[in-house]
């Protein structure tokens, strides 16, 4: 029976593996950049709890989601609140600014 407990342990962390972080990666060129681009993404850093609910406000306005599942896993491994901050890149505008 210890095998089956192994297995249910085991499990999430399979889904969370290289390649679930790869379908995401793609799920997200997919579904996410119809309405804005990905900077506004990747310079968030939240928990999973709220990449899930960002993920349903954005599905509400329409994104169109398929593999929720995959992309979830990408962006709380990549994007997560125990990831570094973000650089802030500086607007074009501000980079072609004279001293
Ligand atoms: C139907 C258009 C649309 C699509 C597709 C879309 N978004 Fe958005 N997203 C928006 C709008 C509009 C805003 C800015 C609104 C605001 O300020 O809350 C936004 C803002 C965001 C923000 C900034 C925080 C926030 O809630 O404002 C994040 C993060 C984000 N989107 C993630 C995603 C992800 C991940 C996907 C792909 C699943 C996605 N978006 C696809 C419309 C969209």
């Amino acid at each position: 029976m210890k095998w089956l407990l192994g297995l249910v342990l085991v499990l999430p962390l399979a889904a969370a593996g290289p390649e679930a972080i790869e379908k995401g990666k793609a799920e997200e060129k997919r579904a996410c950049v119809g309405c804005h681009g990905l900077r506004i993404v990747h310079v968030q850093r939240l928990s999973r709890a709220q990449w899930d609910r960002e993920l349903t406000k954005m599905a509400g306005w329409g994104a169109p989601i398929k593999d929720r599942e995959a992309l979830l896993e990408y962006l709380v491994a990549t994007y997560g609140d125990d990831r570094a901050v973000a650089p802030i890149p500086r607007s074009e505008d501000a980079s072609n600014r004279k001293k």
